[in-house]
């Protein structure tokens, strides 16, 4: 995908001064969560600056255990899991910390798709699940046209036509049980090897449901990803 140069550098103004993880979930339209409540927290990585040293920055490593859930957050358990039925939706809100560790929404505003997983924790024990077990996709958001993602417009100088949430329906079938939902979007833009950033996130989902799905084909994170896949990405 060719973009004028002119985007590319807003785009660059943007991303020095700001990225977002996913902290936040709503249930079918319901209210917000608080951010962390169901999602496992993230440790904050390196920063460009100390001006910066608070935002949470992106995922670039394909073979590293944290491009499961995010930094750290594979042996971090949540403070709750969300109970939820096999065919309801849940959206995740992309949020960066402000200054006073608060945090805030702010959209997702890197071109690039966005996707959801669903792996079930052996014995449904959840909390101490890392995910290093079998992970199915339940979800893909990809383009709109050849030249555009679907997933948010161009930042206007980290402008407003934002994507809030990516939303994500549980597929009906689904066995019920005790599952990570991994939810990642991919910012590929900056065409350089080896330099795709990815926002991770995993809530802890409680599924009910009457099954009946066999889930497949299933993948491992590490695993899925090559470092070698055209812009980081596999469809
Ligand atoms: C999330 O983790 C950060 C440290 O990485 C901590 O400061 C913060 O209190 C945690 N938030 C919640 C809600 O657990
Ligand atoms: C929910 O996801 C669908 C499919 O990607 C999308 O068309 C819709 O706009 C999303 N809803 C919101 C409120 O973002
Ligand atoms: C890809 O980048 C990572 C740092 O993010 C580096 O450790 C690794 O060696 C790079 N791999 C290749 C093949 O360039």
């Amino acid at each position: 995908m060719k973009l004028p140069l002119i985007a590319t550098l807003l785009c660059n103004a943007c991303f020095t001064t700001a990225h977002y993880t996913f902290a936040i979930i709503s249930h079918n339209d319901g209210p917000l969560s608080d951010p962390w409540t169901y999602i496992r927290n993230v440790t904050t990585g390196w920063a460009f600056s100390e001006d910066n040293i608070n935002n949470y920055e992106p995922y670039y490593d394909l073979y590293d255990d944290n491009v499961r859930c995010g930094r750290g957050a594979a042996t971090r358990p949540a403070h709750k899991t969300l109970s939820v039925n096999a065919g309801d939706r849940l959206a995740f809100f992309a949020t960066q910390r402000d200054h006073n560790m608060v945090e805030r929404l702010v959209g997702v505003y890197h071109e690039g798709p966005g996707q959801a997983y669903l792996s079930r924790a052996p014995h449904d024990d959840l909390d101490r699940y890392t995910g290093d077990g079998d992970w199915f996709k339940i979800g893909s958001i990809t383009t709109k046209s050849d030249s555009k993602w679907a997933l948010t417009e161009m930042p206007s100088s980290c402008g407003t036509d934002r994507w809030l949430e990516m939303n994500f329906t549980i597929p009906k079938t689904t066995p019920p049980g005790k599952y990570l939902m991994r939810v990642e979007q991919l910012f590929p833009l900056v065409p350089r090897f080896n330099n795709t950033q990815f926002y991770i996130g995993c809530a802890q989902l409680d599924i009910k449901g009457l099954g009946g799905g066999t889930p497949g084909p299933m993948v491992k994170f590490p695993g899925e990803y090559s470092i070698w896949d055209p812009c980081g990405y596999s469809s």
